[in-house]
């Protein structure tokens, strides 16, 4: 079984083929970085322009790298949310017009699925397993109990923390995006010149906040007045990331407590989104995913960022089972993957 992938719900446009057998035939990803990093943030119109002029070009080269024709595929998976709805739009047309031409199913794929599946394909993991998605957009814990199954432990209540991470890059002048700029420079820091609040630790439940850190990242920033050096930004970017990682590893430590209960049966915990690329995070996850008897599994980097080979997987995982969809299935802006978890305590809620 092969099947075509698409990902066009935030900055990266993508196409990807996959088999059934986990094998990634390609694996093509556009970053629109520079078109978004004059903003500091990604534009959503911008974005949805760039999808709609790379779209069809990144198909070709995914079907050519794979040495396929349309025919060849058994199936046309495209992300059909959440996300940036005109980028959503562009990926899930062109998934359309493949399978209404070609005849092969169309499978419109919840973004976080894709990336709650991804470890199924590269470490070939049983269900139930947690999860836990840290990205630009998205910051949760759930359990994954098989293809459309999951329940949730715990959102943010305000923001993403990729997006604490890239605001704090952005008041410190440190560039776009900022994940990977502020771990570099934290690296040269001390982590505990500033002192900042961790959010939510100790705290019942298991849902995040980072609005508050990132407040204090601010007045951090302002107290120093006008003449901040380069070991400032390294002190504060060292001293954010711990707070922010200490606050994950907190509610992550209590989800692991529910599940230990809840799924004597679980045994794996599996990081995903941008921010399962930080190294300080993993090492510290790894940590306590152990003491609470559980092993960590982390895909590759290149397959926890957005791409389209973990579209194309959950397609596959959905047409075995033959979920399939019409072409008139419609993009979702949200599109919660346990619709019937309690809605976060306030107004941020993100699907
Ligand atoms: O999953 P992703 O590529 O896109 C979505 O948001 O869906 O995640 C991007 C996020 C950005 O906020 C970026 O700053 C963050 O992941 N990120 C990192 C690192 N690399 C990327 N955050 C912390 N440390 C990193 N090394
Ligand atoms: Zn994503």
């Amino acid at each position: 079984m092969i099947v075509l992938g698409l990902e066009s719900s935030c900055d990266e446009t993508a196409a990807a083929v996959v088999t059934a057998e986990g094998e990634i035939l390609s694996n093509v990803v556009l970053s629109q970085v520079e078109e978004h990093a004059p903003f500091g943030g990604v534009v959503p119109e911008i974005a949805a322009r760039a999808h709609v002029t790379q779209m069809d070009r990144l198909v070709a080269q995914a079907m050519k790298q794979a040495g396929l024709e349309f025919s060849d595929l058994d199936g046309v998976a495209a992300t059909a949310g959440p996300g940036l709805i005109g980028g959503v739009l562009v990926g899930l047309m062109t998934a359309k017009s493949i399978s209404a031409v070609t005849g092969a199913p169309l499978i419109g794929v919840n973004h976080l699925e894709g990336h709650a599946l991804t470890v199924r394909m590269t470490d070939k993991i049983a269900f139930p397993y947690v999860l836990l998605l840290v990205s630009g957009g998205h910051s949760q814990i759930l359990v994954v109990e098989g293809v459309g199954k999951f329940r949730r432990l715990g959102t943010t209540i305000d923001d993403a923390v990729g997006e604490a991470f890239d605001k704090t890059a952005k008041l410190m002048g440190l560039g776009f995006p900022g994940g990977p700029a502020v771990e570099k420079y934290a690296a040269k820091g001390d982590e505990n010149r500033f002192s900042l609040p961790r959010p939510m630790k100790g705290k019942p439940g298991c849902d995040f906040s980072f609005s508050g850190l990132k407040t204090a990242v601010r007045q951090c920033l302002e107290s120093l007045g006008d003449h901040v050096t380069e070991q400032d930004k390294c002190d504060l970017a060292a001293s954010f990331q711990k707070a922010a990682i200490e606050s994950l590893l907190s509610r992550t430590g209590q989800a692991l407590k529910i599940v230990r209960s809840d799924h004597p049966d679980c045994q794996n915990v599996v990081i995903a989104g941008g921010v399962a690329a930080n190294m300080a995070l993993r090492k510290n996850l790894d940590a306590l995913v152990q003491e609470h008897g559980f092993k960590l599994v982390v895909p590759p980097p290149a397959l926890c960022t957005d791409n389209g080979a973990m579209i194309a997987w959950a397609g596959i995982e959905r047409l075995q089972l033959g979920l399939t969809d019409t072409l008139d299935m419609s993009a979702k802006a949200r599109w919660p993957l346990d619709p019937d978890a309690e809605p976060a305590p306030f107004a941020g809620y993100k699907a």
